[in-house]
């Protein structure tokens, strides 16, 4: 990593948000709140004229009043000129829209504005952090800090290294993003990053359950509410399969869906066959992908005082029925 950088991020120290649209007005208001210094840049000027208005709304939700939520938006500087708005910074991060050459363009200038400490993050979507930085002579600073919509609320950001990220680059993302209340999580730059990966596997069988009239629209959605949505809420997917089923039997049913289907997708994977080969079966074995401390029998008492929980509390709010909709 680039000498200079350092370990944590400098405690209220200059950011310039790239990019003040829909993304770049939440993260500039998101790191205002936090301490931090802040100049947004857009070469739009009725970008930054529009900021402060599309901003409030956000900050009011972080500040909780009205009055903490016009500080914080006053705190953001508008700035046009890309070599001003970048001055003295520690971070920038490109939240310009989604189209490569723009980025690589964005990019390339910003590694002739900046000296080599400066991190830049792009909050690309889709993009790999390999391509948008073909054309900076720094690759070692470029690290991916992606946020998930609404920024503000969903507390985690995925950390996506490129070739050239270093691991001491992806640490201080994890640093810096704890300094906003955040959660990083790491992944190498791949179609989907994490985050997509994983919610576009469940997406594309459920747009094939609908394309071949296998089940309706409110079958599939109260099938995922009241099943594994709240269980993956609750816990994500391997402590989930932990604490719900032995993996002798989920490796029955991966065999047996690619032995119906004929699909290698479903496949057991050799993770699930080493830990079933050592006897590790989850949470009625102690031992998982989590080792667990306490008995069997008092695991299963607190995980049913969980669920039991929070289904009540989703019964009780019914989010579906406050949305208003047909
Ligand atoms: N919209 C989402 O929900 C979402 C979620 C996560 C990530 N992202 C990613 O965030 C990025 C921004 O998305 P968005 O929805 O905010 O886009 P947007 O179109 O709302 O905003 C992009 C802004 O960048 C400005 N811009 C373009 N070129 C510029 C340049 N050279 N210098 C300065 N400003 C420039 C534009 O004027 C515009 O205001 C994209 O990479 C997108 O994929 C979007």
């Amino acid at each position: 990593m680039a000498d200079g950088i350092g370990k944590h991020p400098p405690a209220g120290g200059r950011i310039c948000v790239l990019g003040a649209g829909f993304m770049g007005c939440v993260i500039a208001t998101l790191y205002a709140h936090h301490g931090y210094e802040v100049v947004l840049c857009d070469s739009e000027p009725s970008m930054l004229d529009s900021y402060r208005d599309r901003a409030r709304p956000i900050a009011a939700t972080l500040a909780g009043d009205p009055a903490a939520a016009e500080a914080i938006v006053a705190r953001v500087r508008g700035e046009a000129a890309l070599p001003e708005a970048v001055a003295g910074v520690f971070l920038v991060h490109e939240a310009v829209q989604e189209v490569l050459e723009t980025k690589q363009a964005v990019f390339a200038e910003l590694d002739r504005l900046c000296p080599p400490e400066v991190v830049l993050a792009t909050n690309t979507s889709s993009f790999l952090i390999s391509d948008i930085s073909a054309r900076v002579t720094h690759r070692e600073r470029v690290l991916g800090i992606h946020y998930i919509t609404p920024a503000h609320i969903i507390p985690v950001i995925e950390l996506i290294h490129g070739e050239a990220t270093p691991p001491e680059l992806v640490e201080w993302g994890r640093a810096f993003v704890r300094s906003i209340d955040h959660v990083g999580v790491a992944c190498p730059e791949r179609p989907g990053f994490l985050i997509n990966k994983i919610q576009f596997a469940m997406l594309t069988e459920v747009y094939r359950l609908m394309d071949e009239g296998l089940a309706t629209r409110d079958d599939i959605d109260a099938a995922v509410r009241l099943s594994i949505g709240p269980r993956l809420a609750l816990w994500g997917p391997l402590l989930t399969e932990d604490l719900i089923v032995s993996k002798k039997t989920a490796l029955a049913v991966t065999d047996s869906l690619w032995r119906q289907t004929g699909d290698e997708s479903y496949a057991g994977r050799k993770v699930l066959r080493d830990l079933v080969d050592e006897g590790h079966l989850g949470a009625v074995t102690g031992q998982g992908w989590y080792t667990f401390d306490a008995p069997a029998g008092q695991v299963v008492e607190e995980r049913d005082r969980q669920l039991r929980t929070l289904l009540d509390w989703l019964r009780d709010a019914d989010p579906v029925g406050h949305l208003n909709v047909r």
